[in-house]
């Protein structure tokens, strides 16, 4: 693998409620190699965009904060970064993008302002005018001057997600960190985002950490992936391995869960049961209560993971790729 520019160990991410602090991110330990593109997958609800925000170290609510672990980027420990020094980090070197762009545009703001915004944050050196224009030209969206002076209200929810894409490429990052970038579009829509983004990546080099919770996505972008559940990474690996013997039992039924356009199946399968509540997390592992083969060891201990790269936390791995687990379940 290239050299690593993202290096995330043992992140614990948590978040105050009444009943004390709640472990949302629990010792998450994954990297990304300059201009790879990296997924992270996942149920809703596991703690990916958790993550993310911990690595920017920007949360939704105030009630959050990364409370131990090491965020190494560029040979730098962000979290030891005074509030100055990641303000120059953040927008500049890591940007991020969401699911839904309408959110994080101002309504009263052209998107030419908003694109040009991270440059002069940054005090960029060029021309901010003509960089936008070609930042606006390079999302592949029609008559860039036009485009910069209109109001997000006035263009399509792909055009608000270019711009937002635009935005966070201005400063050319080395790491742009995509959470659900195209879960709100229309199909056809989402397919032309992922197809700018793996443009941007051959031409700017930048890497992407891609987060989402569908796995054909994973399949069509990511070079690697790891697969979260409740809070922690339970398996990692080439995304071409991952996809070809698939090893934890919660990736096996993510796995099947999917719809494929080429399989004749009719049957929608779906993983029996939901995420667990973090305030009520099983002893031992914490996908027991769902899997198919969860044995009394998996119901008192948590299976180890034993290396970052090529992970699994199973404590069955030999059985369940043994057989087709989930097949145990049609008609239950
Ligand atoms: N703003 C918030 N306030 C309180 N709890 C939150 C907030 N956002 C997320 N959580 C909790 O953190 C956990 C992980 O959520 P999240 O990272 O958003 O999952 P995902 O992105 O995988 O769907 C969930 O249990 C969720 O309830
Ligand atoms: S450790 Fe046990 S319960 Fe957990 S996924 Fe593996 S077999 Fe299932
Ligand atoms: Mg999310």
């Amino acid at each position: 693998m290239n050299e690593i520019i993202l290096d995330a160990r043992n992140l614990v991410t948590e978040i105050h409620q009444r009943r004390g602090w709640l472990r949302v991110v629990d010792d998450v330990s994954f990297n990304v190699g300059r201009g790879e593109i990296v997924g992270l997958v996942g149920e809703s609800g596991c703690g990916k965009s958790m993550t993310a925000f911990s690595l920017m170290q920007l949360f939704p609510t105030p009630a959050a904060r990364v409370a131990s672990g090491q965020i190494i980027f560029e040979n730098r420990d962000l979290l030891k970064l005074a509030p100055n020094e990641l303000r120059r980090v953040r927008g500049a070197q890591i940007a991020m993008i969401f699911q839904d762009p309408a959110t994080f545009l101002d309504p009263l703001m052209t998107l030419g302002d908003q694109i040009a915004e991270p440059l002069r944050a940054h005090n960029f050196a060029g021309d901010v005018r003509a960089r936008t224009r070609d930042l606006v030209e390079q999302m592949g969206l029609p008559d860039p001057d036009l485009i910069a002076r209109r109001y997000p209200h006035q263009v399509s929810g792909g055009q608000k997600q270019r711009a937002l894409i635009a935005s966070a490429m201005s400063c050319a990052p080395k790491l742009l960190i995509a959470d659900e970038p195209t879960t709100a579009l229309d199909v056809t829509v989402q397919a032309q985002i992922l197809d700018l983004m793996r443009d941007l990546r051959a031409q700017t080099g930048a890497a992407i950490l891609l987060i989402t919770h569908d796995l054909g996505v994973i399949a069509e972008m990511c070079d690697r992936v790891y697969v979260m559940y409740a809070g922690k990474i339970v398996e990692a690996n080439t995304t071409r391995e991952l996809f070809r013997a698939p090893r934890h039992p919660y990736t096996q039924g993510l796995l099947r869960s999917t719809v494929s356009l080429e399989s004749a199946t009719t049957e929608l399968f779906a993983i029996p049961g939901t995420v667990p509540n973090l305030n009520e997390l099983p002893r031992g592992c914490r996908f027991a209560p769902r899997c198919p083969i969860a044995n009394a060891q998996c119901a008192h201990e948590p299976p180890f993971v034993a290396d970052e790269t090529r992970a699994v936390a199973c404590w069955n791995v030999e059985r369940a790729m043994a057989s087709e687990i989930w097949k145990l379940d049609v008609g239950r």
